[in-house]
């Protein structure tokens, strides 16, 4: 099977380019104090995690909710929810996983806390937690210092959880083209974390785990003194709106499209809308066509402004590189993995749309 083979639309993973991107994030980690936790929300695909942990500098994976957890527990044994998992059904599952791996979830609330110990206990197993610190992004988290030291106190003296550390995502500051003030305020936004560790541990707290980072900060996250895991998830397919960004990774999926309608010499009109591509984040760029961009997204159609005389007909295939990695890989079941224009291999995205959603 071949690109021309492809039904459209379809999503695209280039996989010697995703494999140079894992092996260049292992190597900025091999021989360093702070280890890599790679985000699986970014992909959803058993087939890049397993990739991810064999190039090694891994401690862990990084999940964002309790299915995705469900889908990796046969990869690897130490899975970070980081994320608040709220809801007894959830907390259910957690202490279900909690009996095969080693988990740990994001806790901000002693709502939450109770939460997750009613479940631990009544499974009979531990669940790891971190609480979860506010380091500017204005999501969830307790503030860092007293608040979380608080938090943390309440979580150590209760049945069915374990106290492993905090945790501080640094999201608002991941997108910051200049590297200059990524780096400060990044620094500035870890240390707040680093010492809400220090204050814990000068309380008798145990604190081993510090974790934060993604895509744009892993550097800058990862060698500040006492940070010991990055949650980075992007970098292994990379999107246009971190290609803004002085990364040094590839741009490694893309959707694939087929033209279905030429109405006039500057437009031309593919079969892949936002059905297949998310916006969020800005309009998907057009791989390969000079002076082509996407001026609409509808549901079924991407409409493409071209330049006059663009070598472009009715049946062409042509790729959108998204503008946003998590939404876009979330809205396909599969991708095709791709070496030059063969298809070598169907890699099922398994935890999107994966059993949140039972029958009553
Ligand atoms: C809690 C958390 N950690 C880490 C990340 C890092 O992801 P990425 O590397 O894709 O920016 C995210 C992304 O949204 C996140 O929500």
């Amino acid at each position: 099977m071949t690109r021309t083979d492809i039904p459209t639309p379809a999503l695209l993973i280039d996989v010697p380019a995703m494999e140079r991107n894992i092996a260049r994030m292992a190597r900025f980690f091999a021989g360093r104090p702070c280890r890599l936790r790679p985000h699986f929300k970014a992909h959803k695909t058993p087939e890049i995690a397993r990739r991810q942990l064999a190039a090694g500098s891994c401690t862990g994976l990084t999940c964002a909710t309790v299915s995705e957890a469900e889908a990796v527990a046969g990869l690897c044994d130490d899975l970070l929810i980081a994320n608040e998992v709220i809801g007894a059904d959830k907390c259910a599952r957690v202490a279900a996983l909690a009996a095969r791996v080693h988990v740990t979830i994001a806790v901000d609330s002693l709502a939450g806390l109770a939460q997750i110990a009613d479940a631990a206990t009544a499974r009979g197993v531990v669940v790891g937690v971190l609480v979860d610190v506010n380091v500017g992004q204005q999501r969830c988290g307790v503030l860092p210092g007293a608040d979380a030291v608080a938090l943390a106190t309440r979580v150590a003296s209760t049945r069915g959880v374990r106290l492993r550390g905090v945790m501080g995502y640094e999201g608002h500051l991941q997108p910051i083209a200049g590297r200059t003030e990524r780096e400060t305020r990044a620094r500035e936004a870890m240390q707040q974390l680093t010492a809400t560790a220090d204050a814990a541990r000068a309380a008798g707290l145990p604190c081993d785990v510090v974790s934060g980072g993604g895509t744009g900060t892993y550097d800058i996250s990862g060698q500040v003194a006492g940070v010991t895991e990055i949650q980075a998830g992007s970098y292994v397919l990379m999107d246009t709106d971190y290609a803004r960004l002085d990364l040094p990774f590839e741009a490694a999926f893309s959707v694939l499209g087929t033209v279905v309608s030429r109405p006039t010499a500057d437009r031309c009109v593919a079969d892949c809308g936002h059905k297949s591509t998310t916006k969020d984040h800005g309009m998907p760029s057009v791989k390969g066509i000079p002076g082509a961009t996407v001026t609409s997204l509808n549901d079924e159609h991407a409409v493409i402004a071209l330049l006059p005389g663009a070598a472009v007909q009715i049946g062409d295939r042509i790729e959108l590189l998204p503008s946003h990695t998590d939404p876009t890989i979330n809205l396909h079941d599969a991708f095709y993995a791709m070496n030059g224009n063969d298809v070598i291999g169907v890699w099922r995205i398994t935890a999107r749309g994966y059993a949140e959603h039972r029958q009553p």
